[in-house]
């Protein structure tokens, strides 16, 4: 598994989501290396990485993530992940709970897919079989970003259409069947120990900031920050804001 260890401080293991690979997390490891030791892994399939089962459910991408911090020698990391690394952060949470510190959970879910969602994605993984990454990409690039950034930010979403673009089909198509086969994760919600930050945008219409609400209002003591005018790319599209976030929540564990 490739990664990049950046930084001093508080382990901080950051996750990326679908399609992407550890480049999405570039303005936390500009912003934040005076504050945590960041390892930010290609997850298995994606970027650097090599080849994924044929199925990856999220409980495979949690065991390689604590084969990582194990050969890192780190017993114990604030897990933060964003969309379907946040699936992977609360699965590893349920695996784990000894080798969390903390939780930042961003534009993500506790919540199945349901029937339509499931047949959506058997759809997805049939066209990138077919056609490869790049229509993907295409698709998903107006979710990610606002339509304001998309606009006046051409160089960020160009960067955030070709990190989808360049992804290998094999291990998005491996993803798709484990996100669709992910357990509720609702029930574990209340067991969380831990601090915890959830984080989202007001505009993320990938994963509506209600599911994000539903989160906050479950976990004991957690905290919520909904940014305004922001999609599901919320570390991408505001990052002054969710570093500062990041950078009180890491201080607080002290
Ligand atoms: C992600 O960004 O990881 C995806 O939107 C997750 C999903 O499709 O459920």
């Amino acid at each position: 598994m490739e990664y990049t260890d950046q930084g001093q401080g508080t382990p901080l293991l950051l996750i990326h989501g679908f399609p992407h690979d550890r480049s999405l997390w570039q303005p936390q490891l500009d912003g934040l290396p005076d504050v945590a030791r960041m390892i930010a892994p290609d997850l298995s399939g994606f970027g650097a990485s090599g080849a994924a089962l044929d199925t990856m459910s999220m409980d495979d991408y949690a065991t390689d993530l604590k084969d990582l911090l194990d050969k890192l020698d780190i017993k114990q990391a604030v897990v933060c992940g964003l969309s379907m690394g946040g699936y992977i952060a609360l699965a590893f949470h349920a695996r784990y709970p000894d080798a969390v510190k903390g939780l930042i959970l961003c534009n993500t879910r506790a919540t199945p897919d349901n029937d339509e969602a499931r047949a959506g994605r058997a759809v997805t993984a049939e066209n990138v079989e077919k056609a490869g990454s790049a229509p993907l990409a295409e698709a998903m690039l107006p979710k990610m970003l606002t339509a304001a950034t998309i606009t006046t930010q051409p160089a960020i979403a160009a960067a955030t259409k070709y990190m989808m673009a360049r992804q290998p089909p094999a291990g998005i198509v491996a993803a798709l069947r484990g996100i669709a086969a992910r357990p509720d994760r609702t029930p574990q919600l209340a067991t969380i120990r831990v601090p915890t930050l959830i984080i989202t945008g007001t505009a993320d219409t990938a994963i509506p900031p209600s599911e994000s609400e539903a989160m906050a209002k479950a976990i004991p003591g957690s905290n919520l920050l909904v940014i305004p005018d922001v999609a599901h790319l919320s570390n991408v599209e505001a990052p002054r804001v969710f570093n500062d976030a990041v950078r009180g929540f890491l201080k607080g564990l002290h």
